[in-house]
């Protein structure tokens, strides 16, 4: 009788946890997982301690150490995000790892205590080329591409609005542009090898509707995709039972069917023609128009800097994306093996621009794990002017990196279309913990430069940052990546501008 009194009790409280995880709004994964989603937390919480005696340090998982994760979700929660007793990195000994030569004294540098300070790019984007619609990006970090279809409607949702609150860029990702991309974020409409959204029903690339797209929302900016890091050179296969009539609609395309994205694009077909297309869209959009890519074979580069010398056509912002990014599903040799890591990709073509003397006419854009401030600080110095988040903005809106992205049935609701999983994700409050993300880095980034002496991360050059290059010795990252004088840094009229506009 007793026993079974405290059987109906249990039974009794858990229903009550049950009741309260389905219409709290914090916690998507409980939400979705009522009462054994705590599991979860409890070993979050508790982790520290076990692992001291069993499985993995705080640095060992990838693609995000539990510290870096740990880092964001403190971040974006607005809590403590600060480390006790010191780094638990074996700081001697980690081969490739970055290390920022901070300045004793310094010239003058932003308010460094304002957690809300304004980090807009160094350079005026489309400004160099005479775009109409040429500005001049408010943030220097902005979300990565990723679409509607690879995410969920909510987890769009809550990016845009996020990206609202924080003042940056969202981009719409391949998949075209959606109505969850219309919550007051400004856009980047991504363009692919499908034409999603601009296409005809044979699958080649329709201008007019392009323009229409653009006009449906606050696209500031074009980017056309070669490749991405995770999957470069390799067509995508969307099967029918994921084209609702919703995304149908969108991208333009029969409900119910499998759609096949080719792996290269028929509105151009070398650097030359791929040039001509990308004047038609500056003059006919009047936008800034880019490309993004991962780093293979370099004559592609060669041929469009030598192209871009003459000054009659360019691109206005090249977005490098290393072979480390993220992809909602990719083959494991694409994601392990195909594509050139960002530093090492990055690198090289910023050179390529550099001996040609054309790096200020250029806005860089790199990705992959730039999300991080170490990672981004490195990004900088070799010359990148704006980072894009991909993944680390979705760690920020609950992801717990359990790397189902590709199977639909993404616990958070974040990489899913499943309704009940999806239903997990409070859109409001996610996009206050996406924009709390995302100012963090801003300022960390400030941070760093101040530490530095400079007052914006553009400022800092490949001769701030040495590299652990064996057991004992360190180079400069100008030396490790073959930089020339000069090289990583701004021109002097950008270098004084953007000083001048942080500090006035
Ligand atoms: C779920 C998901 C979907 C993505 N979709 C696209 C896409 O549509 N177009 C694109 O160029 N890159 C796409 N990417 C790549 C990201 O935009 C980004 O380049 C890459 O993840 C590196 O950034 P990160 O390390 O900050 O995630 C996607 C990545 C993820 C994780
Ligand atoms: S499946 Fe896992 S890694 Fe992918 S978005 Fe969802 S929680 Fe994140």
């Amino acid at each position: 009788m007793r026993a079974r009194n405290i059987g109906a009790s249990a039974a009794a409280a858990l229903a009550l946890v049950a009741a309260r995880d389905l219409v709290q709004k914090k916690h998507a994964l409980l939400r979705n997982f009522p009462v054994v989603g705590h599991a979860r937390y409890l070993l979050e919480r508790i982790g520290p301690e076990l692992r001291q005696y069993v499985v993995t340090s705080n640095d060992e998982e990838r693609p995000f150490s539990r510290d870096q994760r740990s880092w964001i979700y403190a971040s974006a929660k607005e809590e403590n995000n600060y480390f006790g007793f010191g780094t638990d990195n074996d700081v001697e000994h980690v081969q490739g790892h970055a290390y920022v030569k901070q300045r004793t004294f310094a010239g003058r540098l932003p308010d460094l205590r304002d957690a809300q300070a304004p980090l807009p790019s160094a350079k005026v984007l489309g400004g160099p080329r005479g775009r109409a619609k040429a500005f001049r990006p408010a943030s220097v970090v902005n979300i990565s591409a990723m679409s509607f279809g690879s995410l969920s409607g909510a987890a769009v949702t809550a990016l845009n609005k996020g990206a609202a609150l924080a003042g940056t860029m969202h981009n719409t990702g391949e998949g075209g542009l959606s109505p969850y991309h219309l919550n007051g974020g400004e856009l980047v409409l991504q363009i692919g090898t499908s034409y999603f959204g601009c296409r005809n029903e044979d699958g080649t690339f329709n201008l007019d509707k392009l323009k229409s797209v653009v006009a449906s929302g606050p696209v500031k900016a074009i980017e056309i995709k070669l490749s991405q890091g995770a999957k470069p050179g390799l067509g995508g296969m969307l099967p029918g039972v994921k084209v609702t009539d919703e995304i149908a609609g969108i991208r333009g395309i029969p409900a119910g069917k499998d759609c096949a994205s080719p792996s290269r694009h028929t509105a151009f077909h070398d650097v030359d023609s791929m040039l001509d297309f990308v004047e038609l869209l500056a003059t006919e959009t009047g936008l800034p128009v880019g490309i993004k890519s991962a780093i293979g074979e370099m004559g592609f580069w060669e041929e469009l800097a030598t192209l871009m010398e003459r000054g009659d056509r360019g691109v206005d912002f090249v977005t490098i994306d290393g072979g480390e990014g993220g992809t909602g599903a990719a083959p494991l040799i694409f994601a392990d093996s195909v594509s050139l890591p960002f530093r090492m990709g990055f690198s090289r073509v910023y050179s390529v621009f550099a001996e040609r003397g054309l790096t200020d006419d250029i806005t860089f854009i790199g990705s992959g794990k730039l999300g991080l401030p170490e990672n981004a600080v490195v990004a900088f110095a070799l010359g990148v002017d704006m980072v894009n988040v991909g993944r680390e903005a979705m760690l920020s809106i609950g992801c717990i990196q359990a790397q189902k992205c590709h199977t639909d049935a993404c616990p958070t609701g974040i990489a899913t279309q499943d309704p009940w999983l999806t239903r997990g994700i409070d859109a409001p409050s996610k996009a206050i913990r996406a924009a709390m993300y995302l100012r963090t880095l801003r300022r960390e980034l400030l941070r760093v430069s101040g530490a530095v002496g400079v007052a914006h991360p553009s400022l800092i050059t490949p001769t701030d940052i040495d590299i652990l290059n064996g057991d004992y010795e360190a180079r400069t990252l100008a030396s490790v990546y073959d930089y020339k004088d000069g090289w990583g840094s701004l021109g002097p009229k950008l270098a004084d501008e953007i000083a001048e506009l942080l500090t006035a």
